[in-house]
């Protein structure tokens, strides 16, 4: 599976591409508002700067929500970085732009996805990447990861080669439980992926390594 961080920080783009187990990065216009990017040319600067900082894909969304709109915005962000994919959201104008994109070898990721239903078009439509939203539907009381499940099998039995992103990872066991499940990527903040480091047996055990070495070499 594929590991992408959800955020727009440098700073902690920088810190999971250390770890070096990043496989890239998703943002949205909420992440870049919290970052306090602002104004079109601050915005496409600070793709280039996160393109620079990892290796892999690099997801970009569009504004505009008309299908002219999103064509131009869309070749305008593919433009900036071999790295980028273009983000477009789940209406029926993002599904002819994600047509468009793809037709024209354009890597595309369809976003806001809560259904099956979503997902079939997204794929149909030849979306590099699908992102169904878990921890949003979690919020809700609806079962995220049973939505992943069911892309899972539906991508399965079409042999769809479009990949599963499960976005609105919220914390460690959505990443292993979509592991498990056969994701193809997860994106999610870093304290998710660093969870992952944590168990109290290995921080008992290498206690004890040490405690033994240093008792046989004073
Ligand atoms: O980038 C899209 C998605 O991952 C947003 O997550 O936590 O705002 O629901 P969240």
């Amino acid at each position: 599976m594929k590991f992408f961080i959800d955020t727009a920080n440098l700073n902690e783009i920088r810190e999971a591409q250390s770890l070096g187990v990043l496989d890239g990065v998703t943002t949205n216009p909420s992440l870049m508002a919290k970052e306090g990017i602002t104004g079109k040319n601050n915005i496409l600067k600070h793709y280039v700067d996160i393109c620079h900082i990892v290796d892999g894909d690099v997801s970009a969304e569009v504004i505009a929500t008309d299908y002219e709109g999103m064509i131009k915005e869309g070749e305008e962000l593919a433009e900036l970085h071999e790295q980028i994919v273009v983000k477009i959201p789940m209406t029926k104008d993002g599904v002819r732009a994600c047509k468009y994109f793809s037709d024209k070898g354009i890597r595309t990721n369809v976003t806001l996805v809560f259904s099956p239903g979503q997902a079939i078009l997204a794929a149909k439509a030849g979306a590099t990447y699908v992102s169904p939203f878990l921890g949003r539907l979690d919020d809700i009381s609806t079962d995220g990861l049973n939505l992943i499940q069911e892309i899972r099998d539906i991508y399965d039995n079409y042999g769809y080669e479009t990949q599963i992103l499960a976005a609105s990872i919220r914390h460690t066991m959505h990443v292993v439980n979509c592991a498990k499940i056969g994701a193809d990527v997860m994106t999610g903040p870093l304290s998710s992926i660093l969870g992952l480091l944590k168990h109290p047996l290995t921080d008992i055990g290498l206690a004890q390594f040490l405690a033994d070495y240093a008792k046989g070499n004073q």
